[in-house]
């Protein structure tokens, strides 16, 4: 098991969540977090730290967000030189895009990009 980020995250990132962490296991993208299912001990400590309730246990994930559990898993690979675990400023505008449902398609999985958050 592990524990997985999903799409209330995007373009919000406010990393409350990494810095509770004890093992390190958050890789960070340019408007998002992800958890590397092989360091997460399923401690749930995270949970409760994020505003945006973005994390799930794998098996509590819901329905319309199950892909995100092999988007955790191959994006913390791809992140793998982008350990989080302090907290950083959350993006602007994070407040009004938490209001915002399926931000999926915002996701950015390129740090190549120079990628900047988009506006809500
Ligand atoms: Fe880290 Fe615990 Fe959250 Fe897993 S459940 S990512 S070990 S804080
Ligand atoms: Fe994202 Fe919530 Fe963490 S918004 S960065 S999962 S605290």
């Amino acid at each position: 098991m592990a524990y997985i980020v999903t799409d209330p995250c995007i373009q919000c990132k406010h990393t409350n969540c990494a810095a509770v962490c004890p093992v390190d296991a958050f890789r960070a993208g340019p408007n998002f977090l992800v958890i590397d299912p092989i360091e997460c001990i399923d401690c749930d400590a995270c949970v409760a730290e994020c505003p945006v309730d973005a994390i799930y246990p794998d098996d509590e994930v819901p329905m319309e967000w199950v892909d995100y559990i092999e988007l955790n898993e191959r994006l913390s690979e791809e992140w793998a030189n982008h350990v989080i675990n302090e907290v950083k400023d959350p993006l602007p505008n994070a407040d009004e895009w938490a209001e915002k449902d399926n931000k999926r398609q915002y996701l950015q999985e390129n740090w190549d990009e120079n990628a900047k958050p988009v506006n809500p």
